[in-house]
Formats: structure tokens, sequence, C-alpha cells
């Protein structure tokens, strides 16, 4: 037995073993090295936990197994093609929003019968994709695109199956950015015009019109908003009832967060599943769930070098090798993640603005962190950047996507090449049209 397996077993995901950070058991300092082998000019990578992954996902199901609820991944968190086949492997469907999203569901094995389409602008090609691949529902965003998608149904005499997004009026807690479910979104059909639509379905086969779709926000750690969207979808079913329209399905889209600020306090799930479990025992319903970030967002941590340690006055200012191209929560929400040491240097925390390279202002992850004394060549971590962390990655600033890697079976594994510089050419052309 080698050493490192005699060592006590560390829990799934990022954990200390003699101070210093380890995924999976697996020293972060070890992977950094791994990862400046194959790209020695990588400042920052995203590094993944495969048991963590796991962890979660086989949670949320157990969690909402008495409902069997059939849980849809939102891809939009993060659709990298190594975490989809994880995913799709632990029997979670896809969610999907756009013709990339498809294509990416279908590679990674997610079977069609458990894909969910999603988005209030859906496309010729998104909609006809819908019509030939006979999905699990597609989530109508408004009466316009119920006509368009039946006629393309009726063309291909092809049943697809449908729930219509309603804009329940309800405001969720947070940033108004992830707030979804308000009166003034952009999204659904207002209750009355779901209603009529539902009242006239026969006109619209062979679309089903099966059910309705609520999505009230995203990032909740309180169960209010989730649970006022289940009154919300009770009541406009007895409501559908009573004018001789039947609901069949109810999808209640995502939002359970995660608790960037200190990793102990995210959304009660049990909880609230139990709950919910209770309250709708022996109504005949499918229920649908479109989980993103609670499934993936503690699995991964953004790890970057310090690229340099200055002083501004009184202020330490701590520059790192990852930016807001990398990571735009903080800058686009004013999103915290944690920032922690991967191997802490002896020394009393104390405060730092740590911010990347890119050229805005807005470019800081956090003003005041508490760090121990720092050099240039140090390795930090931001916490719980699984999901919308990649996702929503740029190459702005000539700064390339980063490197992802994962650490799997105890094997660091790399499941994406960087952007190199020349990749930012590609593409580039100058030509009449
Ligand atoms: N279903 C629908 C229809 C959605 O619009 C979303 C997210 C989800 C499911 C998944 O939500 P989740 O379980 O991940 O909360 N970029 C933002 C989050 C935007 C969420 C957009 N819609 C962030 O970084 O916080």
């Amino acid at each position: 037995m080698s050493a490192d397996a005699r060592r006590v077993a560390l829990p799934a995901g990022f954990a200390r073993r003699d101070g210093e950070l380890c995924c999976d058991g697996f020293p972060v300092t070890r992977a950094e090295a791994r990862v400046r082998a194959a790209w020695p000019d990588a400042e920052a990578f995203y590094l993944y936990s495969a048991a963590q992954i796991a962890e979660r996902v086989r949670r949320f199901q157990a969690a909402f197994a008495p409902l069997a609820a059939h849980v849809a991944f939102a891809l939009k968190a993060n659709a990298l093609p190594w975490l989809l086949a994880r995913l799709a492997r632990l029997g979670v469907g896809a969610d999907v929003v756009s013709r990339g999203e498809m294509l990416l569901a279908e590679q990674a094995g997610f079977p069609l019968s458990g894909c969910v389409v999603n988005g209030n602008g859906k496309t010729r090609a998104e909609l006809e994709w819908a019509v030939e691949k006979a999905p699990h529902s597609v989530n109508v965003d408004s009466a316009e695109e119920l006509e368009a998608l039946a006629a393309r149904a009726r063309d291909r005499a092809a049943a697809v199956r449908v729930a219509l997004r309603v804009n329940p009026a309800i405001v969720a807690p947070g940033h108004p950015y992830v707030a979804t479910g308000s009166a003034e979104a952009k999204f659904g059909l207002p209750p009355e015009a779901a209603l009529a639509a539902l009242e006239r379905s026969a006109e619209f086969a062979p679309v089903r019109v099966d059910g309705i779709h609520l999505h009230v926000g995203s990032q909740m750690l309180d169960p209010r908003p989730l649970e006022q969207a289940l009154d919300f979808a009770l009541r406009f079913r007895a409501r559908a009832q009573e004018r001789g329209a039947a609901i069949r399905l109810i999808n209640l889209g995502g939002g359970f967060g995660v608790d960037y600020a200190r990793g102990r306090d995210e959304f009660p799930l049990e909880d609230y599943a139990r709950r919910w479990a209770q309250r709708v025992a022996g109504m005949e319903l499918e229920w649908v769930l479109e989980p993103g970030r609670w499934l993936v967002a503690p699995a991964a941590v953004l790890v970057a070098r310090v690229l340099w340690v200055k002083r501004q006055g009184a202020r330490r200012v701590v520059v790192i090798g990852a930016g807001m191209n990398d990571l735009l929560r903080p800058a686009l929400y004013a999103a915290r993640h944690r920032i922690e040491c991967v191997a802490p240097r002896p020394g009393p925390p104390e405060p730092a603005m740590v911010v990347g390279p890119v050229c805005e202002s807005a470019d800081v992850f956090d003003a005041e962190a508490l760090l121990p004394p720092l050099l240039p060549g140090d390795l930090l971590v931001l916490r719980d950047v699984g999901a919308y962390g990649s996702a929503m990655a740029s190459n702005y600033n000539g700064r390339g996507r980063l490197p992802e890697v994962a650490v799997e079976g105890g094997a660091l594994r790399a499941v994406r090449a960087p952007e190199s510089p020349q990749d930012l050419a590609r593409g580039a052309c100058d030509r009449e049209l």
C-alpha cells in the first residue's frame, strides 16, 4: 500500500491534508505542476472533482425520488463535455436552450427522451430540433411560439409535448439579473393567457399541451419563493381544471442555491423535497426540475497563480493569473467567491484586494479578502466555480479561455485544452459576401 493510500481518506471534493488543499485527495500543488508541464503559459485553470459531482447528483436524485421527479441538468450552468458525459451516465436529463446545447447534450449521451427544451427566443432551427427529436418536453414561452411549434409539428406529423412557461409574478430575492419570475420579467405567458391557450389546446394537435413550467429565479437559499411557485402551480392547475383543461406535468425549474459565503448553508434540499412530497401526495402529476448550480457549483475551484503583490499606500493588492474574462460572476453580479491559499505560508492573515489582470476596474474578485502572506508564484483558489464559471468565460483582452482539468478515480485528467493566442485568430476572414 502506498504512503498516500495509508493516509486518512478525505471526503469527496475539496479538503485539506496537512494544511494543503486537495481535490478528492489529489494535492492541488501537484495538479498545478502537471498543468504547467502540459501548458507552460497557463497561469490559472479550472479543477473539478468527479467524486463530488457524483455525490451531489445522487443526493439530489435521492431527495426528489419520492416525487419520481425528472431531473434535467441546465446545461447553461456548465456544458463541458467531460462533465456532461458524467451527468448523462449518472442518469440525469438535460435542459437545453440552444442548438449548441442540443448538440452537446446529444454528443454527451443524454437520451433525447430526457431532454427538456427551454428558451424565450427559440429559433427556427431549435423548433425543428424539438419537432424532429421527440424530447421529453418543450417549455413554450408564448402563444405565438405555441402556434409556430404546432404548425411545424403538423407538417411533420410529429407529436410534441409542451409545458407552457407561466409568469407567476413571484419576486425572488437576490440579484435582479437572476430573478426571472416577476411580472416585469421577459419570460413566459401571463397566467390568463396560459389558461386561454390551455382551453384551446385541442387546436394545437399534434402538439400536446400537458402542463406548465415555472422558473422563478436562481441562487435561492430560502425555499419560500419555490414554495410560492408550487402553490401557484397547484392553484393554476385547479383553475385549469375548472375550465376543463388537464395539467399533467409541472416543471418547477431550477434555482437551488449554494452557500458561496461559507460553503455550509446551501438550499435545504431534503427538507424542501419532503414537504413538497407530503403536500402533493396522491395527486396524479409528473414533476420536472431543472437544477444547474446546485449540482455542480461546489465541485470545482479556479486555481490561479499570484502574479504580483503590490502596495498602494496601506493597501495590499494581489494580482492573480485569472481575470473577469475567466470568472465573470463577481464583476457582473457583485458575487463573492471564497478565496483561499492552496498551501498557506505561516503568518497572520491580512487584508488583500484580489484582482485580475483585465483592463477594467470591475476586474476585482474581492476588495477585502483576508489572506496570509503571499508571494508571486503562490497559488490561490476561488471556490464554488463549477456552475456559471467557465460557462460564462470569454477571451476578452486577448486572454484565451483557461484549461480545465478533473480528478477522477485518483488520476488527474485534462478535460479542456486552453485557447492559445493562435486560436484567437481562428475564424477571422476578410472576403466579400
Ligand atoms: N431553468 C431555467 C429556465 C433557467 O433559466 C435556469 C437558469 C435554470 C433552469 C437553472 O438555474 P439554477 O438551478 O442554476 O439556478 N449566470 C447566473 C445564473 C443565471 C441563471 C439563468 N437561468 C449566475 O452566475 O448566478
